[in-house]
């Protein structure tokens, strides 16, 4: 399983990418705002992360309400640069806007899916990506893992030649806050966990690496004292 981080911060983007294992960056408008960006500078923030992360996908998401306005911002977020990705939040306008923009190329990410079905046609529409969130599920009691295992299987029940620009759908498990909602995604066979750098921290550490790190430099202090 893959790592994208979810964020639009460049900083938190920068110190992912220096860890050495970051696949790619997904952002959204409320991840956007959190940024105190503005309208105006929203796609050259964009750019900056697409820049930042050369050759890493980075989904941009678009707000727009109708098929028109979709193909037409996917189209000009795309052009960004060559690692943009377009989301799309599944509806009906989005999957027929997915539809062409798939047959001009372009990736899309589909975002906001809750359930298999809303996943097999977003799969159908020429998604390269497709976003189930976990998190969301647990806010409101329900089981967000189980809901991701039944899009997963269902998904890679099928092959998805000739539908998107790669021949191939990506499940990106989001809304990811734990590193046991990480566990439990790569068991289920997600390809990809977008995760909020807070939560990649969460995965980074235990208190036995810690623990073990302490004891292993006293005993080196202890070598270096006898020369
Ligand atoms: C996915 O791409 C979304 O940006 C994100 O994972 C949503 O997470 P949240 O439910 O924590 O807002």
């Amino acid at each position: 399983m893959k790592f994208f981080i979810d964020t639009a911060d460049l900083d938190e983007i920068r110190e992912a990418l220096s860890w050495g294992c970051l696949a790619g960056v997904t952002t959204n408008p409320s991840l956007y705002a959190k940024t105190g960006g503005s309208l105006s500078g929203f796609e050259e923030h964009m750019t900056k992360i697409a820049r930042l992360c050369e050759g890493l996908p980075v989904s941009v998401e678009s707000c727009a309400k109708t098929v028109e306005d979709m193909v037409a911002d996917g189209r000009r977020l795309s052009a960004l640069a060559p690692n943009v990705v377009v989301k799309l939040p599944v509806c009906a306008e989005a999957l027929a806007a997915t539809r062409t923009l798939a047959s001009e190329g372009v990736r899309v990410n589909m975002t906001l899916v809750f359930s298999a079905p809303q996943a097999l046609l977003a799969a159908n529409a020429g998604a390269r990506y497709i976003s189930p969130f976990i998190g969301r599920f647990d806010d409101i009691s329900e089981d967000g893992l189980d809901q991701l295992g039944t899009v997963i299987a269902c998904v890679h029940n099928y092959d998805w030649a000739g539908r998107n620009p790669d021949d191939t759908v990506e499940i990106i498990a989001a809304s990811v806050r734990t590193p046991h909602h990480v566990t439990q995604a790569a068991l289920l066979g997600a390809d990809i966990a977008t995760v909020p750098l807070a939560a990649l921290r969460k995965c980074l550490r235990h208190p036995l690496t810690d623990q073990g790190l302490t004891g292993f430099d006293a005993a080196w202090e202890k070598v270096r004292a006898q020369g």
